[in-house]
């Protein structure tokens, strides 16, 4: 490719942009009414990647007049200490919405802990009852916010979905099975396949993709003969690969081996840039939606 933005990269930093715009107005409204959203953020540990998203939460609810509190808790902590933390935010009228950020230590019981959060504060869309909802389509429940971004990529950059083959290879609860969910909903209507580890011939289940969203954690697993040319291809990957030439030791890459992939795409997200800003657009979003639905004036 001759240029470094060649027009079918999907510009995620951008389409977040739009996103916060649209937060700012839905902010401003509830502050009419009196209403501050607060967004409670919960770290367990020293993970240093989940110690970045947490920070990005943090600033982006700080531009928006969001108040955000965030918790950090040393690897220690009990699975019960943990659990009364968010009973506590459960009871606390300042919080509209709760996250805790993922992966907890080992020995915590995530499902357990998703469990304790009040789902009406579920901003992440983990809780048993907001599942339910996606399944349902019941737009009271929260949508997760990373497959929620992807959906919107797919929107902004003009991509029809309906009666397109659509992949999703990762089985997980915060992005494959959430995604697939919306892929197949009534106005999005597309065909869809989850494939993953333990898929048999899983480059040919990906070849037959219209749309290929890759959310593994697998550093550039997919490469250049498993995608269809012309195919649409969102890359939920952020991984970090050791590069001792970089000043950090690493560098960020995605599932996708973006430079055999991408001219064969008809569009296709980069990383960084690509779905990691709308994940925390739309948990913006959320939360705004869990404020306005907990204090009903607007
Ligand atoms: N870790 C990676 N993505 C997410 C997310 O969307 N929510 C939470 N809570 N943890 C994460």
């Amino acid at each position: 490719m001759s240029s470094s933005k060649s027009s079918n990269v999907i510009d995620g930093k951008a389409v977040a942009a739009a996103v916060i715009k649209e937060c700012l107005t839905e902010v401003d409204a509830l502050r009419r009414h009196n209403v501050v959203p607060g967004l409670a953020v919960v770290l367990v540990g020293e993970d240093p990647a989940s110690k970045v998203y947490v920070g990005a939460k943090a600033r982006t609810c700080l531009e928006l007049g969001i108040y955000s509190r965030k918790i950090e808790l040393p690897a220690e902590t009990t699975q019960e200490e943990l659990i009364g933390v968010v009973h506590d935010l459960n009871r606390d009228p300042a919080i509209h919405g709760i996250l805790v950020q993922s992966p907890p230590p080992k020995h915590i019981d995530e499902e357990a802990v998703i469990r304790a959060i009040d789902p009406r504060k579920d901003v992440d869309g983990f809780h048993p009852e907001n599942v339910a909802k996606l399944a349902l389509e019941d737009p009271t429940g929260f949508v997760p916010c990373t497959p929620a971004g992807c959906l919107r990529l797919l929107k902004a950059a003009g991509i029809s979905t309906t009666g397109a083959d659509a992949v999703v290879i990762g089985r997980s609860m915060i992005v494959g099975k959430p995604m697939a969910f919306l892929l197949m909903a009534k106005g999005t209507d597309a065909t869809v396949t989850i494939a993953h580890s333990r898929s048999t011939d899983l480059p040919g289940i990906c070849r037959r993709a219209d749309i290929l969203i890759a959310a593994v954690g697998r550093p550039e697993m997919v490469k250049a003969d498993w995608v269809k040319d012309g195919a649409v291809v969102i890359d939920v990957g952020i991984n970090r690969v050791d590069d001792p030439s970089t000043k950090k030791g690493y560098r960020l890459v995605g599932d996708v081996a973006y430079d055999e992939v991408a001219p064969k795409c008809r569009a296709i997200t980069p990383v960084p840039g690509g779905v990691g800003p709308m994940t925390i657009a739309l948990l913006m979003k959320n939360t705004l939606q869990a404020a306005r639905q907990q204090t009903r004036v607007v």
